[in-house]
């Protein structure tokens, strides 16, 4: 068992010797080691089963700092930082030597952000080397968004749990990029699209797929999965309807119902229908699903208003066989 806490200086320590240590982000908990140190990124894709190919994030505390190890922090970066930092949002710039090509997976462009955490944005302030790091997950998992979540799943692996509580946003940050000038969006994330472009007047492309997008390796079609299987429909009352299994699961949203199904099977992300507290609830309610004695999960999609985009995809891929 990892041993868990709020102790920056101990995660430091950690850190500063090559281990990983399990840190709280708003968007979802990342399994964070030094970025600089090759040994200890390996461990950070081994811990996970991540194929090396799919590149990792980097964590800074200022945009100063991410200037040290980017080419062109051009107009349009300052502006998204100004807009969005700290908070959910992910860039790729053009990296520089500094940054390990392992952390890249080979690409010339390197993914960066600022998280919007007061207890890792101390802990950053303390190093003198960037995070990289993953959600803090085995691959192709629920993310996890408490400290609990990560002992439960990676306690043997990590050194040290930074715990900050449960995390605000809930899924994880959006990743954009500019670098052959067309603004795309690679994952939808905590900050929505019209969020983007309100801010910053930017019209932004999606391009989410892996096949279709080179930019982002490590967008595998499948993903954010239970081990139960998930059914993703558009209209839950009929699909029970039409699927009478007593051992069903429900994930509702809204005023939406499920009748036929037990009240203990079935879990509503929001009863007001707010899209950020259904993101806040989305991995852990899919976690409870996937240990109640259900042989079933079926989730209703979202209306695609504010954050509802970006939890559809992921109940889309986690969805996925
Ligand atoms: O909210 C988040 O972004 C969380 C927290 C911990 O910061 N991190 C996270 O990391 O979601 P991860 O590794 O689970 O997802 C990172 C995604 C992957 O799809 C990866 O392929 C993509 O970002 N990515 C990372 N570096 C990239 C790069 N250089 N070029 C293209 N895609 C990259
Ligand atoms: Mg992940």
């Amino acid at each position: 068992m990892a041993e868990t806490g709020i102790d920056i200086h101990k995660a430091a320590v950690c850190l500063n010797s090559g281990k990983i240590v399990a840190i709280p982000t708003e968007t979802v908990y990342g399994l964070a080691a030094n970025a600089l140190n090759r040994e200890a990124v390996v461990s950070v894709f081994e811990a996970k089963n991540r194929p090396f190919f799919d590149p990792l994030i980097l964590h800074f505390h200022s945009v100063e700092q991410i200037k040290a190890y980017t080419n062109n922090f051009s107009p349009i970066a300052t502006l998204l930082a100004g807009a969005f930092w700290p908070g959910p949002l992910t860039m790729l710039l053009e990296k520089n030597d500094k940054v390990p090509d392992l952390v890249t997976a080979g690409s010339p462009y390197v993914a960066v952000r600022i998280p919007n955490h007061p207890l890792t944005l101390s802990l950053l302030q303390l190093l003198d080397f960037p995070l990289a790091a993953p959600s803090a997950n085995p691959f192709g998992y629920i993310s996890p968004t408490t400290a609990r979540h990560v002992e439960e799943q990676l306690g043997e692996k990590v050194s040290y749990i930074l715990d900050g509580g449960k995390s605000k946003v809930g899924i994880e940050s959006t990743i954009v990029s500019f670098v052959n000038t067309e603004p795309l969006i690679l994952r939808l994330g905590g900050i929505s699209e019209k969020e983007l472009t309100e801010k910053t007047g930017i019209e932004f492309t999606k391009k989410l797929h892996q096949n279709s997008n080179p930019q982002a390796p490590g967008q595998l079609d499948k993903h954010y999965s239970p081990r139960k299987t998930l059914v993703l429909t558009n209209d839950i009352q009929n699909f029970i309807l039409k699927n009478p299994l007593p051992k069903t699961g429900c994930l509702l949203f809204g005023n939406k119902k499920a009748e036929g199904i037990p009240n203990n099977q079935i879990l509503n992300l929001s009863p007001v229908g707010s899209d950020r507290e259904a993101a806040a609830n989305l991995y852990e309610y899919l976690r409870m699903l996937d240990s109640m004695d259900v042989n079933l999960i079926v989730a209703e999609k979202l209306p695609e208003y504010g954050l509802g985009a970006a939890i559809n995809d992921r109940l889309l891929r986690a969805s996925i066989k």
